[in-house]
C-alpha cells in the first residue's frame, strides 16, 4: 500500500465521498454505515511519518458528516491489536483497546465497525446498509445469489455480529480474493473498498446498483402475495381520519412503559405491504439489519383486522394485541437473557401497523420516531427484494438479542444526555402566533416539548413554528403551525387532529387565544359580547373538550392551562365583556380540575396583567388608547403599568411562559385547580 502525503486532502475527500453516498437513501439508511480512508501524517512528537486511518465515528449520518465526526487512529497500533486479540468470546475488549490507538485527541469516538476499516488492507473502505444489498444478504440462498449476481467480484460473508472478528474475516477475504471489490455481509449489509476514494465509491455504487437491477429483473411479480380483500388502502382523507381516531389509543399502547412521541406514515410502500397476503408472516419474522431492529424493536405490532372494521373493533383488538405483544417481548427477553444481560428495556412496540391506514412509529423524540418509521420502510424494501428472488431469512432471534442487549449497546444508551424536563410531551398552544402564547410555545419547546401552534392565520402560526424550529435546529420535528379559530368546533377538532397526526398524541394544552375590547356597559354591543365570549369562554371549552378526549384515550394524564387574567377577579369599569368571559375561563379551571383529576389530568390557570411588550392586544390600538388615558407615551405604557405594581416590575410574555412551565413541569405534580398571578403584585387581585 502506498501512502497519501496530504492528510488534509485524505479527510476532505473522505467527507465528500461520505456526503455523496449518504445523500441518497438507496445507499444506506439514516445514520447507517461508515466510511474510512488511510493516509500519513507527521507525528509531532517524533517528527516521523505515521500511517493513520480516518473513519466515521460512532453516531452521526454519512450525508451530513463533517471532520468532527471522524475518529483518527494509528494504523501501526491497530495492526498490533491482532497479536493481542484474545479470540471471539472476548472481542468486546478490543473496543476499549481502540482508545489506545487514537492519534492526538482522536476525534469522534470510534464505532464498533472501526476494526473492519483499520484491518482491511485497502486505502478506502465503505460499509453501507443499502436496501438492495440487504435484500441479497437476507435471502435464504444469499450466498449462491451473491456468486450468481457478482461472480467472483463480491464475496459472501456469513452473518457475524459486528466487531473485531468481523474485521479480521473481511481482511482475510480481501487477502484471499484479490479480484474482489467488496462483500455481502449476511443478514446485515455490504462492504466495498478501493485504492482511491473514487474507486471505493464506484465499487460501492456498483454493488448497490447491480443488486437492485438484478432484483428488478428477476423478482417474481408479487413478492408479498396477492392483495387481501378489505386490506386495500382507504382514501387519503379516510386514512388520516382513521389514523387521527386511533392515534391516542396506539400512543397509549406504545407508552405503557415510558412515554413516547409518535410519527405517522401512509406511504405507498407501507400501504402496499399491509394490503398483501404475506404481510403477517413477514412482519412476524422481524427486521434483520442491526440498525433496523435497534430502532424498530425485533418485530412490529400488526393489527390483524381489515380497514373495513369499525374504529371500536380496531381499538378493542389493538388493546388485546398489546397485551400479547408485551408477553411475547418478555418471553423473548427471558429466552435469551443471561445473568449479565442488561435489564429489560420496555416491552411496548415501536412500530404499529394498521392495514389500509398506515404505520405509527415511536421514539424518545420526534426525530427518533420518524427515523424508526424510515427504518421500517427500509425493512419492507429489504423483505420485498429478498422474497422476490428467494425467501426472506433474517438473522436468528438469539443474534438479535445479542445485539439489542449487547453491553456495548447498553453503554451507548447510558452515555445519552439526560432528557429535558418536557421531553416526549406534546403541547397545543392556542393564539401562539403572538405575545404570551408565542413566548409560551417557545419555552415549552426549549424544555423539550413538541409544540403545535394554533392561531387564526395559518401563515402566522407557521412562521412562529418555523422560528422555534430554527432556534432549536429541529425544524418541524419540534414545532408545527396550524390555522384554527378556537370558536369553531370543527376547526378545533382539526387542530387537535393535526397535533395527533404530527406527534402521535397530546399531553398539554394552553388555552391562550384571546382578544380584548375595553368598553362600558352601554357601549358594549351584543356582537362585542359574543366575540369575547366565543373566543375565550367557548373557545377554551371547545379546545379543552377535544383535547381531553385524546388525553383520556391515551391514559397518560396531562395538563390543561388557562391563560385567564387578573380581570377574572378584579372589578373595574369598562370591561364587562372581557372580564366576565375571563371569570368564566377561571371557573372552567376549577370545574375541569375537579372533573378530570380521575384521569390524572391537572387543570390550572394563570392570571397575567399589564403585558404590553409583544402583545397584539396592546399593539392593536388598545395600548395607544390606554396610554392616552394615562397621559404617557405608548412606548412607556409597560413601565407605567410597572409603577402601579407592588414589585414595580414590568411583566413580559416570558414571565407568563415561566409560570406555564412551572405548572406543567416536573415539580408541581400535585397541584390542580390553582391560579397563579403573574402581575408583579396587584393587591386588589390577590386570591383568597
Ligand atoms: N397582555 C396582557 O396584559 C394580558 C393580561 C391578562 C390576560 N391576557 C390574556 O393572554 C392571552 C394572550 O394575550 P396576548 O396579550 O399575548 O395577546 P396577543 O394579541 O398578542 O395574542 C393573542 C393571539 O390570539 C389569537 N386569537 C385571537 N382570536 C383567536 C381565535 N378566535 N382563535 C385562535 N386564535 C385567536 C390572535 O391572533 C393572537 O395571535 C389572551 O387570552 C389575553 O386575554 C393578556
Ligand atoms: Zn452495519
Amino acid at each position: 500500500m502506498t501512502t497519501v502525503p496530504n492528510s488534509g486532502r485524505t479527510a476532505a475527500e473522505l467527507i465528500a465521498r461520505s456526503n455523496r453516498l449518504g445523500a441518497d437513501p438507496k445507499n444506506t439508511n439514516y445514520a447507517g454505515g461508515n466510511t474510512s480512508a488511510k493516509g500519513t501524517q507527521t507525528d509531532p512528537v517524533t517528527g516521523q511519518e505515521v500511517e493513520l486511518v480516518w473513519v466515521k465515528g460512532s453516531g452521526g449520518d454519512l450525508g451530513t458528516l463533517t471532520e468532527s465526526g471522524l475518529a483518527v487512529l494509528r494504523l501501526d497500533r491497530m495492526r498490533a491489536l491482532v497479536d493481542v486479540y484474545p479470540g471471539v468470546e472476548r472481542e468486546d475488549e478490543m473496543v476499549a483497546a481502540l482508545d489506545y490507538c487514537l492519534h492526538g485527541k482522536g476525534g469522534a469516538a470510534p464505532s464498533i465497525d472501526t476494526a473492519m476499516h483499520g484491518l482491511v488492507d485497502a486505502k478506502h473502505v465503505d460499509h453501507l446498509h443499502p436496501d438492495s444489498g440487504i435484500a441479497i444478504a437476507t435471502a435464504a440462498d444469499g450466498e449462491s445469489l451473491t456468486s450468481t449476481i457478482f461472480g467472483d467480484r463480491v464475496v459472501w460473508v456469513p452473518w457475524r455480529r459486528p466487531g473485531f472478528q468481523l474485521g479480521l474475516d473481511i481482511a482475510e477475504i480481501k487477502r484471499k480474493f484479490p479480484q474482489a471489490v467488496g462483500c455481502i455481509l449476511g443478514g446485515h449489509g455490504i462492504t466495498a473498498w478501493g485504492e482511491t476514494s473514487d474507486e471505493a465509491e464506484r465499487n460501492s455504487l456498483w454493488i448497490i446498483d447491480t443488486a437492485a437491477a438484478y432484483i428488478a429483473e428477476h423478482s417474481k411479480p408479487e413478492p408479498f402475495g396477492p392483495v387481501l380483500p378489505g386490506y386495500e388502502p382507504l382514501t387519503e382523507d379516510g386514512r388520516r381520519a382513521r389514523a387521527a381516531a386511533l392515534a391516542a389509543t396506539i400512543r397509549g399502547i406504545a407508552s405503557a412503559d415510558r412515554p413516547m412521541v409518535g410519527h405517522f406514515t401512509d406511504s405507498d410502500v407501507v400501504l402496499d405491504f399491509l394490503s398483501r397476503a404475506e404481510h403477517p408472516r413477514l412482519a412476524s419474522l422481524g427486521t434483520s439489519c442491526p440498525d433496523h431492529f435497534l430502532r424498530t424493536k425485533v418485530k412490529p405490532l400488526v393489527l390483524d383486522l381489515p380497514a373495513t372494521a369499525t374504529i371500536e373493533e380496531q381499538i378493542a383488538r389493538l388493546q388485546e394485541l398489546a397485551v400479547g405483544y408485551r408477553e411475547d417481548y418478555q418471553a423473548y427477553y427471558d429466552r435469551h437473557a443471561t445473568p449479565d444481560s442488561p435489564a429489560i428495556r420496555g416491552k411496548d412496540p415501536l412500530i404499529v401497523l394498521v392495514p389500509g391506514v398506515g404505520m405509527f412509529s415511536y421514539g424518545k423524540d420526534k426525530q427518533t420516531a420518524r427515523v424508526a418509521g424510515e427504518f421500517y420502510v427500509n425493512a419492507i424494501n429489504v423483505m420485498r427484494g429478498a422474497e422476490g428472488l428467494s425467501t426472506y431469512a433474517p438473522i436468528d432471534e438469539s443474534e438479535k438479542f445479542r445485539i439489542e442487549y449487547w453491553a456495548l449497546e447498553e453503554a451507548k444508551l447510558q452515555r445519552m444526555p439526560k432528557p429535558k424536563p418536557l421531553a416526549t410531551r406534546i403541547a397545543l398552544v392556542t393564539g401562539a402566533a403572538s405575545g404570551i402564547g408565542k413566548a409560551t410555545a417557545q419555552r415549552l419547546a426549549a424544555e423539550g416539548a413538541c409544540v403545535v401552534i394554533a392561531d387564526l392565520s395559518e401563515e402566522r402560526a407557521q412562521a412562529a413554528a418555523a422560528e422555534i424550529g430554527a432556534a432549536l435546529n429541529l425544524g418541524e420535528d419540534v414545532a408545527i403551525g396550524v390555522a384554527a379559530d378556537v370558536s369553531d368546533e370543527a376547526a378545533v377538532q382539526a387542530a387537535v387532529d393535526a397535533a395527533v397526526l404530527a406527534f402521535g398524541g397530546l399531553d398539554l394544552v394552553v388555552n391562550n387565544a384571546g382578544l380584548s375590547l375595553s368598553k362600558s356597559l352601554l357601549d358594549t354591543t351584543v356582537a362585542d359580547w359574543d366575540l369575547q365570549h366565543n373566543v375565550m369562554a367557548k373557545g377554551s371549552f371547545l379546545v379543552s373538550k377535544a383535547a381531553a378526549k385524546v388525553l383520556i384515550e391515551q391514559g397518560l394524564g396531562g395538563d390543561i392551562v388557562y391563560i385567564s387574567s387578573k380581570n377574572s377577579i378584579f372589578a373595574g369599569p369598562n370591561n364587562i365583556a372581557y372580564s366576565a368571559t375571563k371569570a368564566d375561563q377561571a371557573h372552567q379551571v376549577r370545574l375541569l380540575a375537579a372533573e378530570l383529576g380521575e384521569h390524572g389530568i391537572k387543570v390550572n390557570g394563570i392570571n397575567p396583567d399589564g403585558v404590553v411588550a409583544g402583545s397584539g392586544i396592546f399593539a392593536g390600538g388598545w395600548g395607544a388608547q390606554r396610554a392616552a388615558v394615562y397621559g404617557v407615551e405608548e412606548k412607556d405604557l409597560g413601565k407605567f403599568y410597572a409603577q402601579r405594581t407592588i414589585l414595580k416590575r414590568e411583566v413580559l410574555p416570558e414571565h407568563i411562559a415561566n409560570a406555564v412551565f412551572v405548572l406543567v413541569g416536573p415539580d408541581l405534580t400535585h397541584t390542580t385547580g390553582l391560579h397563579v398571578p403573574v402581575d408583579a403584585g396587584v393587591a386588589a387581585a390577590f386570591l383568597r
